[in-house]
């Protein structure tokens, strides 16, 4: 137990648009789950001007696919991230670093969320070599003209994926 109002050092925040959840992802938010006590997986409300998965799906599917695992939750949130880990009193927010492209963006928003709020860590971890390639962008592209994304996504993302297909969306 912590003080009252103090962060939980055993509580990370994944954050993300996870528009769809890649193999990356999933990645990132095990290691986390190993190295935290408990995570919560945090889907930024309305990020895209058109989305594949509304912000509802993408909580549903990455329930789904998290759902052998009690310690990962997962919660839409919208506005300040920080505001909104400071609410669930979390003490970390974790990102997966790819590549060096992905530094710059990662240290200003990690540096702007240290101004904001500094008792709030966010830390980086780096996802196994072959999800480094990765990107939600390029999966959602590389279905919509066709291509094959098992192996990329989680199962469940790709049945999703082909619901909304069917459903003349995204596909
Ligand atoms: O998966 P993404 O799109 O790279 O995730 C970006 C995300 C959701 C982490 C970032 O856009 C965010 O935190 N948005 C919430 C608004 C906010 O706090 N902005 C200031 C961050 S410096």
């Amino acid at each position: 137990m912590t003080p009252t109002g103090a962060p939980s050092a055993r509580l990370a925040i994944v954050p993300g648009s996870f528009d769809p959840l890649t193999n990356g992802h999933v990645d990132i938010i095990l290691r986390s789950a190993r190295l935290f006590e408990r995570v919560i997986v945090a889907v930024l409300v309305n990020a895209e001007k058109k989305p594949l998965f509304t912000s509802d799906e993408r909580v549903a599917i990455i329930r789904e696919v998290f759902k052998e695992y009690p310690n990962i939750q997962v919660d839409a949130f919208g506005g300040l991230l920080v505001e909104y880990a400071r609410q669930c009193r979390a003490s970390a927010i974790v990102r997966g670093l790819r590549a060096v492209s992905d530094f710059e963006y990662e240290f200003q928003m990690a540096l702007m969320n240290r101004h904001l709020e500094p008792t709030i860590e966010t830390m980086f971890m780096m996802p196994a070599e072959q999800y480094t390639y990765l990107s939600s962008r390029l999966i959602r592209e590389v279905f919509q003209l066709g291509g094959e994304v098992r192996g990329l996504v989680p199962p469940a993302v790709e049945r999703w994926m082909r619901a909304k297909q069917g459903l003349g969306v995204g596909g």
